[in-house]
């Protein structure tokens, strides 16, 4: 069976390149090796005229990476508007931070179209499609209404809130029952999969048996699929970028100072603020930790043009500012804080540098830096990950040390403990998190739900031949902007 992946983000097969947010770095690896089509957004936008959606295509390992220009009368509606104002806010559980106008729900849905008619000619009689996050609920729906009958399945990178939250996003109802047009629906974590049969046992009025819902579309399959790292290759990798100058640079100027680190991009799920209040009180509660431990926060810039993410920059700034103000020395500076981005492979030689490691999120789906920080510590040396309970991760790395984010109390305390912490526990506790990252790598991941996804409906690809390089359209040259047939 062919595949073909679907998601807003796409990542680009070059090495070390920054790469904003989990999911597109995540991805990257396994689709390269997997053969299939990954289809996405150029980022760019084009007038609405053109008969045929264009996309530039390139190879990406045994695939292709197609990038389509979407339309420009709703690229903002769709994702400045519904997708990152409303659905975004509401599924990190901040109702309050909802602003989306009826437009911007009907541009959220014209890009879906948009996006499921460009699909149509991979959807070639062999092909399944996976569809990833909150940017393309209603896609399957909209393939559906064009006649594709081809497994379509979808995963959700973030978390999946309370039944009464999702009733705060407009036309929920609409959006979840589109949602049901795809015949296997992943999520993170069981409490996500459990909110999800929640509100459609309750507001759709549906029957959920053994995780499987039966609506107007045929039946929708409902599992838990956490998603991994390699942890292999991202220690080979860590171990290596020590010499990296970035990395080198980073440890000569720490003159026996410890760090803790923290790399995120710059959102409010991820309780910056309270973090670096943590840091602040710990500081201010345990003077003697003053100059022995320094704070590098990495917070890359996205979604700038929303004004939830510009408050948030520059509340952040100037916290980060007072905090050093008060705190800092001549010769020392409590927290280096950064709003710029950095390789894969320079961020595993920052990991391995810092003594503790500080993924604090509000709410998170899985939060794979967890994941990268555990995976990047020296065997012999271990540092320590200080985790919110919050974060999906914290459901498998439960050796970490958990903190609740709203209680800066605590998490002073705590980073305080891990600062402290005897090697012995250090390693105790990484070998039980590493073990289970080896046990729930990102190929698993991506073989158990492409497993799943054929299973819904066996009659139509199981007797299919093994995946061939996937040549389904004459692929133009590389960056030509060329528009495929
Ligand atoms: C999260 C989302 C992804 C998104 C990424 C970066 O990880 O789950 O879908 O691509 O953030 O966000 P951005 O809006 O910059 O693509």
């Amino acid at each position: 069976m062919k595949l073909v992946v679907v998601s807003n983000r796409v990542a680009r097969g070059k090495a070390n390149e920054p790469m904003t947010g989990g999911l597109a770095a995540a991805l990257l690896p396994v689709v390269e090796k997997s053969g299939a089509i990954w289809v996405g957004s150029s980022g760019r936008v084009r007038d609405g005229s053109q008969k045929e959606p264009f996309a530039e295509i390139e190879a990406l390992g045994a695939g292709a990476l197609a990038m389509l220009d979407l339309p420009a009368a709703h690229y903002g509606g769709y994702y400045e508007g519904f997708a990152n104002s409303a659905l975004w806010p509401a599924l990190h559980s901040r109702t309050d931070l909802i602003r989306a106008t009826q437009e911007d729900y009907l541009s959220y849905r014209e890009v879906n179209a948009f996006m499921a008619r460009a699909l149509l000619r991979f959807a070639k009689p062999d092909t399944a499609l996976w569809i990833q996050d909150y940017h393309f609920l209603a896609l399957g729906a909209e393939l559906r209404d064009l006649g594709v009958t081809r497994p379509v399945g979808f995963f959700l990178h973030t978390p999946w809130p309370a039944r009464a939250i999702i009733g705060g996003v407009p036309h929920h109802r609409e959006l979840v029952e589109a949602m049901l047009a795809y015949d296997l629906i992943g999520f993170q974590t069981r409490d996500d999969c459990e909110n999800f049969l929640s509100y459609v046992q309750s507001d759709l009025g549906l029957g959920v048996r053994d995780g499987v819902v039966r609506s107007r579309y045929g039946t929708s399959h409902i599992k838990v699929f956490p998603i991994g790292i390699d942890p292999e290759k991202f220690a080979h990798q860590a171990a290596k970028a020590v010499s990296h100058p970035d990395v080198s640079r980073l440890r000569r100027s720490l003159n026996g100072e410890k760090l803790a680190i923290g790399v995120d991009r710059l959102d409010y799920s991820k309780g910056l603020i309270n973090r670096i209040n943590a840091f602040d009180l710990m500081w201010t509660t345990q003077p003697a930790l003053q100059r022995t431990v320094s704070l590098l926060q990495i917070a890359t810039p996205s979604r700038g043009a929303i004004e939830a993410y510009g408050n948030l920059q520059s509340e952040l700034a100037k916290l980060v500012s007072d905090v050093n103000g008060r705190h800092g020395e001549v010769d020392w500076t409590p927290i280096r804080y950064l709003n710029k981005g950095f390789s894969q492979t320079v961020l595993a030689g920052l990991y391995r540098t810092a003594q503790v490691g500080v993924v604090t999120p509000l709410h998170d789906g899985m939060n794979l830096v967890a994941k990268e920080y555990v995976a990047a510590q020296n065997p012999a040396d271990p540092g320590v990950l200080v985790l919110s309970k919050f974060a999906g991760a914290a459901n498998e790395l439960d050796t970490a040390l958990l903190v609740n984010p709203h209680d800066i109390d605590g998490m002073a305390r705590t980073i305080a403990t891990a600062l402290s912490m005897p090697l012995m526990e250090r390693r105790m506790r990484w070998e039980a998190m590493m073990a289970k990252l080896r046990a729930g790598t990102i190929q698993q991941w991506f073989a158990d739900f492409v497993d799943a996804l054929q299973q819904t409906r066996p009659d139509q690809g199981a007797a299919e031949p093994p995946p061939e390089p996937p040549v389904l359209w004459p692929l133009r040259s590389v960056n030509s902007g060329a528009r495929y047939q």
